[in-house]
Formats: C-alpha cells, sequence, structure tokens
C-alpha cells in the first residue's frame, strides 16, 4: 500500500478514538505543498475542530498521541494552525519502491469504486476541415478518457459530430449545381467547403438562392430520397478525413453518434417537456425558463423555433437522455471551448428538471483560445483558420529539422519515425501544458525546444534513461525486480519522494479534469532525475549501489513513459 494511504489509514482510527462523531472519510493525507515542512500532511484537523469549537493545535497534539506511525516516518509535527506535517523515514520510501520493481504498483491504484463515464469530445461539424480549434477538444478529451481509464473506471467516449443544420441546405444547393466531381476527389472536404462558401454568400444577396437553400433543407428534413443520399456521402466523405486525423493522434472513439443521431427523438422530447410543464411557449417558440435560477433567469433555453425547427439544446437533452438509457452513466463530460459554458449550463440545468431521480454529475470541462504570436487568435499568414492537417505536417516537418541537427547520423527513415513522434507530442504537451481554461500563445520554436518544459525535452529523458541501461549492458527491467534500495544521496532521496507521490498527481488531474497537472509533475520528474544522475554516478557504482540506482532509473522512465501515454504522447527507446 502507498504511504500516504497508510497514513491515512492509521490516522482515521487516531481520529476516530478523540471525536467519536467525526466524519473520518475527510480526513486524508496530501502531499506537503513545500517540501520543506515534509513529504505529507493533512490539514483536516482543522476542519473538524472549527465547528465543534476546539482548539485545532490542541486537536492535532490529541490525536498525535493516538497515532502510531514511528515505522514509517520520522517525528510527526504539528504545524502552523493546526496540521499535521510527516516526514517518511528513507526506508519506508525504499520499501514503496521495491514493492513498485516487483510490479506491485506504478505508484498508483485504481478507483476502489469504478465509476461509469461518458466523455463526449472532438466533435468536429461535417462538410468542414477540422481546424485548430476542434484540437484542443480532441486532445484534452482524449488524455481525459485515458487517465479515467488508467485509474480504473470505465470510460465510454462518444465523438458528437455536427452533422445535421441549417448548413445542408447550402450544400446541397451546391453540390446540384457546382460540383466539381474531379476537385471532390482529390480532396473532398475542400470542395464540400468550396461550395458551401460559394453558396452561402451567394445567400446574403440574392433572396432566390436562399430560398433554394431553405427549400432543400425542408426536402432533407421531410427524408426526400436523393437529398439523403447526397447528404449521407457527405458525411462519409468528412468521417474519412477525421479518420485520418484521429489515426495521426492515436485517438479512438467508442461511438461516433452524430447530432442526426437523435433527430427521431426531438418531437417527442418538447412534447413531454410542454406537457409536464418544464417547457412553455413564447412568442411562437417553445423554451425552458429558469426563473428560479439567478444565473440563468434572463436566458431561457430554446428548444424549438417559431418555425417548428429544434436546435442544438433540443438535441443535447435528446442525446443526454439517450446516454442515461443506453449506459447508466454515473458521470458525462462534455470538452468544448469556453463559448459554450452558457448552453452546457442551460442543458444542465433543463436536464435536472426533465429527469430529476438521474443521479449522474455533469460536467463541462471547458478551454480557451490558441493564439498566434501577435496575441490575435491563431491564423494562417494569408488570415484563413488554420487546418489541424496541415498543422500536424508541419510539426513533423520541424521536428526532422531538430532532430536532424540532434541526430544527423542516424538513417532517415529513423529520423522520421522519430520526428513523427516528437511533432505530434509536441503540439499536444503545448494544448495540454497551460491551465486550460487560458488562452495560449502557439509557438513552434517553444514547444519544439529540447530544453524546458516540452514533450521532445521529457521524451529524451525517457529515451536517455533507457540508453544507460544499453551502455550498461543491462535489459531494463522489464522483469519484476526483487533487489532492495538504498537511498543515501539527498538527490536520490529527493528523486524517490518524487516518484511516490504520481498517483496522488494522477488523482487530482482527474478530479479537476486537469491534465496539465501531469505535465508539471513529470517535467520536475525530468529536473529531480538530472540532479540524481549528475551527483550519483550509476554505471560506475559498486554491485549493491549500481543495481539500486539502476532501479531508480528504471522506475523513473516508467513512470515518465506512463505519464506521457496518459497525455496520449508516444515515448522511444532510442532518439
Ligand atoms: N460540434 C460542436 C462544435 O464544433 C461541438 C459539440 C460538443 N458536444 C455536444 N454534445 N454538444 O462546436
Amino acid at each position: 500500500m502507498l504511504p500516504h494511504k497508510q497514513l491515512e489509514q492509521r490516522l482515521q482510527p487516531a481520529v476516530r478514538a478523540v471525536l467519536p462523531d467525526a466524519d473520518i472519510g475527510s480526513v486524508l493525507v496530501r502531499p506537503c505543498p513545500d517540501p520543506k515542512f515534509g513529504d505529507y500532511q493533512t490539514t483536516a484537523l482543522m476542519a473538524l475542530a472549527k465547528p465543534r469549537k476546539l482548539n485545532p493545535r490542541q486537536l492535532a497534539a490529541d490525536v498525535l498521541a493516538r497515532l502510531e506511525v514511528g515505522d514509517l516516518c520520522e517525528k510527526v509535527e504539528i504545524a502552523g494552525a493546526g496540521f499535521l506535517n510527516f516526514r517518511l523515514k528513507a526506508a519506508a520510501v525504499a520499501k514503496t519502491l521495491s514493492a513498485a520493481a516487483s510490479g506491485e504498483h506504478l505508484f498508483f491504484d485504481k478507483a476502489i469504486r469504478p465509476r461509469t463515464v461518458v466523455v463526449d469530445f472532438s466533435s468536429p461539424n461535417v462538410a468542414k476541415p477540422m481546424h485548430v480549434g476542434h484540437i484542443r477538444s480532441t486532445i484534452l478529451g482524449d488524455s481525459l478518457a485515458r487517465l479515467l481509464g488508467l485509474l480504473g473506471h470505465r470510460v465510454i467516449t462518444d465523438n458528437h459530430i455536427g452533422d445535421w443544420g441549417t448548413q445542408f441546405g447550402m450544400l446541397l444547393v451546391g453540390w446540384k449545381r457546382d460540383l466539381d466531381p474531379t476537385a471532390l476527389k482529390t480532396d473532398a472536404i475542400a470542395e464540400l467547403e468550396r461550395l458551401y462558401k460559394r453558396v452561402s454568400a451567394e445567400c446574403k444577396d440574392n433572396p432566390a438562392t436562399l430560398e433554394a437553400a431553405r427549400q432543400e433543407l425542408v426536402k432533407l428534413q421531410a427524408g426526400d430520397e436523393e437529398n439523403l443520399r447526397i447528404w449521407r456521402e457527405m458525411i462519409a466523405l468528412s468521417q474519412v478525413q477525421f479518420d485520418a486525423i484521429y489515426a495521426r493522434l492515436g485517438v479512438k472513439f467508442d461511438h461516433t453518434l452524430g447530432e442526426s443521431f437523435y433527430n427521431p427523438r426531438l418531437k417527442a422530447l418538447v412534447d413531454e417537456l410542454i406537457a409536464r410543464g418544464i417547457a412553455r411557449e413564447s412568442e411562437g417558440a417553445k423554451a425552458v425558463f429558469f426563473e428560479d435560477l439567478p444565473q440563468l433567469k434572463d436566458t431561457p433555453a430554446l428548444i424549438q423555433k417559431s418555425d417548428g425547427g429544434f436546435n442544438y439544446t433540443t438535441t443535447d437533452l435528446a442525446t443526454l437522455a439517450y446516454r442515461l438509457e443506453t449506459w447508466r452513466p454515473d458521470e458525462v463530460i462534455y470538452v468544448t471551448d469556453g463559448r459554450q459554458q452558457l448552453h452546457f449550463q442551460q442543458v444542465f440545468a433543463a436536464f435536472r428538471r426533465w429527469h430529476p431521480e438521474a443521479p449522474m454529475k455533469l460536467a463541462h470541462v471547458w478551454f480557451g483560445s490558441i493564439l498566434g504570436e501577435d496575441g490575435k487568435p491563431f491564423k494562417t499568414r494569408s488570415g484563413e483558420t488554420v487546418k489541424l492537417a496541415d498543422l500536424l505536417d508541419e510539426a513533423e516537418e520541424r521536428a526532422f529539422k531538430v532532430v536532424t541537427e540532434k541526430s544527423p547520423d542516424l538513417p532517415e527513415p529513423q529520423r522520421r519515425e522519430i520526428a513523427r513522434v516528437v511533432g505530434i507530442g509536441a503540439v499536444k504537451y503545448a494544448d495540454l501544458l497551460p491551465n486550460r481554461q487560458s488562452d495560449y500563445v502557439f509557438s513552434w520554436d517553444k514547444m519544439l525546444a529540447l530544453s524546458g518544459n516540452t514533450a521532445p525535452y521529457l521524451q529524451y529523458a525517457c529515451a536517455r534513461i533507457r540508453s544507460i541501461f544499453r551502455k550498461g549492458g543491462e535489459t531494463s527491467n522489464r522483469e519484476p525486480q526483487t533487489a532492495n534500495l538504498e537511498l543515501a544521496a539527498p538527490e536520490e532521496l529527493a528523486l524517490a519522494r518524487h516518484l511516490l507521490n504520481f498517483g496522488l498527481v494522477l488523482d487530482a488531474a482527474a478530479d479537476e479534469y486537469r491534465p496539465n497537472y501531469i505535465c508539471n509533475y513529470l517535467y520536475d520528474l525530468a529536473g529531480h532525475f538530472t540532479r540524481f544522475y549528475e551527483n550519483c554516478p550509476v554505471l560506475k557504482a559498486d554491485a549493491a549501489e549500481r543495481t539500486s540506482r539502476l532501479l531508480l532509473c528504471d522506475l523513473t522512465a516508467r513512470v515518465l513513459k506512463q505519464g506521457l501515454e496518459v497525455l496520449g504522447i508516444e515515448t522511444l527507446e532510442q532518439m
């Protein structure tokens, strides 16, 4: 068992002995924010003291008197307003590392109560190229899905593609009138985009085209054979492009149920909400009003327009109901940009009224924009939105230059493969590292730098550790190892203590939907490793020390690899 869990298990009965009515589930042990004061701390006693009007330091002293942790910790200290600070003994740290080396764990535990979690992410729109705005949803969503899966939850990923809506009226007009079959063969999305742009520009000053588009849309909605066939073809062509990008990014979905999948449910949904008084008519339209919710009282959610059409909100309500019936999830997570915050507040609030019995947690995990180096929304030189495929091509091309500079002697195919892993990894990491809610500036030079908090730096750190094993003629220790670890040098201990916190960081990242915690943890880990490696000879150390230090190297490489993997970033044995 990991040391912080062991501490919790002993702390909780000690608290119960002093305060028999306390909720000991809240008595948790977390990393000490400043390692100067210890490895772990608990702040729970202050929270327990307050409502009971107890002196928190006295409570801490009373609990401490009943706490037996001498085998794990140095002297436990009561600090500040009444925290307890714990410093692990070197032997306890070494014991945990030995358990990891023998394959018992990799410093994290699977969830005790696995949950079923639906992750709705990526969700691009048909007949439009995926652009950088979709990149954040795809990368963040994928890493959250991987993280929850690693922690033992049952994860269901669903790509809610935009395959329905008014744009299809214009696309149908363009397809029937102006389609260039050769262009469609070479680059379907570009051709669909051309048609859409042309017709939508025409609609602005030609009422006849606008009317034609409306007619085509009505026919499509009414189930016209020909329009349905063309619409299906547009979806299939778009899906080919989406799939090519997902393959490059290593992203998979369990389901791709687009918006259109829910069309048959929309009418009944609106009828039911009206019948139950959850929605009502207003100026010919139908909407859910939230008079009792201060933040939503002025923004009713429209669910049927006055022309009878349904909208994004109607579809999202139907989608949630479907997910509830089909998967009975404990939680549904939506990953989109911050501009959709109001939309999801409305959807969640309306859904709670419609299904007050549904216990599931609903979370909108939103993110900021990607900016160019001029601080404005990220665009190409000619002012177009950047297409995701072009961006990934450029990442690989630039990474190829970096790799060639660093390792000119490797054969080209190998340099290309390294460049693929480094280029895609760099783009993903740059996207995951900032606090997701802030905008970030897209900078090739920064994300591809071999030093600093970047993917290439961490990928090289990983490969460097593997090269120690090659140099030493050792196979990296994939087999469980039973050797004892001896941790004596301060750099060795600091590295080992940092390894112990991997699971706490994974848990925090999952609880708050913030993969950036993992990025920063891995960056610090690589720093601890560098200090260790500079100060503690490994291959030149004598037998027992050598074995022990090689184990430390191997555990570091495994945590780095696992950490990057959960971010969706590949590593290589050799770079
Ligand atoms: N297609 C939408 C867009 O590109 C995102 C959909 C997000 N998911 C959802 N269930 N609303 O903005």
